[in-house]
């Protein structure tokens, strides 16, 4: 599945960037769904986001500079509000107007969760809940924020897939010894589906402190959480009580790449387990799925020839219910543009 060839897409928000990148007062570009858009902080300090092209002569409004909460073009100086309207052109004399159709197409663009969040069209959900980042039992660890040579479908089954951890994970966390997976529950709602299990994890002593527990091998309760279209909330509680959990946004950057962004809530203190030492313990496990990620194919969507073999692997299924819910969603969507 090609995400830019899908336009309902379009319809969602992307967490596209911290707002930590904005801060610094210095527009940034991001390609969202093939669309170079750039983005920068307002008057208020909120976040914006444009369409990457300058109405004047084309030149990246990335390349400009953030002048009192407006964007200025780094060619000739014409600047944009949020809204996308030219709002002054150097060259004019003061008192002269400005047409009002000089202007760069401008998108929908909030704060949540510490990042800028754009939908590219009026948008058919809400972001996701993630009810921890308000609740004081839990810190909040931005992990990160990197481009993925993936497609975000690939991203999310992999997300759901317990079969791949004695392979994939078999130097970190996987058992080797239990190549079978264990069972899932899984239960479709509105927008998504909940998937939960409980797996065996090895413990090395270099993982104490991240579980919370000694033992040479112990269990994640894995409460996984899929929203469409590109996000996921896995909740693991280990036997110690100690709370993980990662929310994903696999960003569709255009048919070939992602941006993985990766927040991480725990409801321990950083003297139980200090935030450095849960970023390098993820950023070992998320370099073993990226590796194995980038070798997969991102266009292919169901490929048939297999389906006889995912129907007859259990853990293959979160991965079909993924499919199923996407191409239910591009065919309603479809359904609704051809009865408009
Ligand atoms: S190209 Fe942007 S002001 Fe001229
Ligand atoms: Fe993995």
């Amino acid at each position: 599945m090609l995400t830019t060839r899908q336009p309902v897409f379009r319809k969602f928000w992307h967490a596209v960037m911290p707002l930590s990148m904005l801060e610094g007062g210095q527009p940034q570009p991001f390609t969202l769904l093939g669309e170079a858009i750039v983005l920068f902080l307002d008057a208020q300090g909120q976040p914006a986001a444009l369409k990457d092209r300058c109405c004047h002569r084309t030149a990246k409004l990335s390349k400009g500079r953030c002048v009192g909460g407006a964007l200025e073009c780094g060619y000739h100086g014409w600047t944009y509000d949020r809204g996308g309207r030219v709002i002054r052109i150097p060259q004019y004399e003061a008192d002269r107007p400005i047409p009002a159709d000089y202007c760069t197409p401008a998108y929908r663009c909030v704060a949540k969760y510490g990042y800028a969040w754009v939908a590219l069209e009026e948008p058919i959900a809400p972001i996701p809940e993630v009810p921890e980042f308000d609740d004081p039992a839990f810190r909040t660890i931005f992990q990160f924020y990197e481009r993925w040579a993936t497609a975000p479908l690939r991203a999310l089954e992999n997300s759901f897939d317990n079969s791949h951890f004695s392979f994939v994970h078999r130097a970190t966390f996987g058992v080797a010894a239990q190549p079978r997976p264990s069972k899932y529950q899984l239960v479709e709602r509105d927008g998504g589906f909940h998937a939960e299990t409980v797996i065996d994890a090895t413990n090395p002593p270099a993982y104490h402190r991240v579980s919370g527990s000694t033992e040479p091998i112990t269990q994640r309760h894995m409460r996984n959480a899929y929203y469409l279209p590109f996000s996921r909330r896995l909740d693991i509680e280990y036997p110690s009580g100690v709370r993980h959990i990662i929310v994903n946004a696999f960003t569709p950057i255009d048919d070939g790449h992602i941006q993985l962004c990766q927040w991480l809530f725990r409801n321990d203190t950083e003297a139980d387990c200090p935030a450095q030492l849960l970023i390098d313990f993820d950023h070992v496990i998320t370099r073993e799925d990226k590796d194995i990620l980038e070798s997969t194919d991102p266009d292919a969507l169901v490929d048939t020839r297999r389906r006889g073999v995912e129907f007859s692997m259990d853990s293959d299924r979160p991965g079909m219910l993924i499919r199923k819910q996407l191409m239910e969603l591009l065919h309603r969507h479809d359904e609704e543009e051809v009865h408009r």
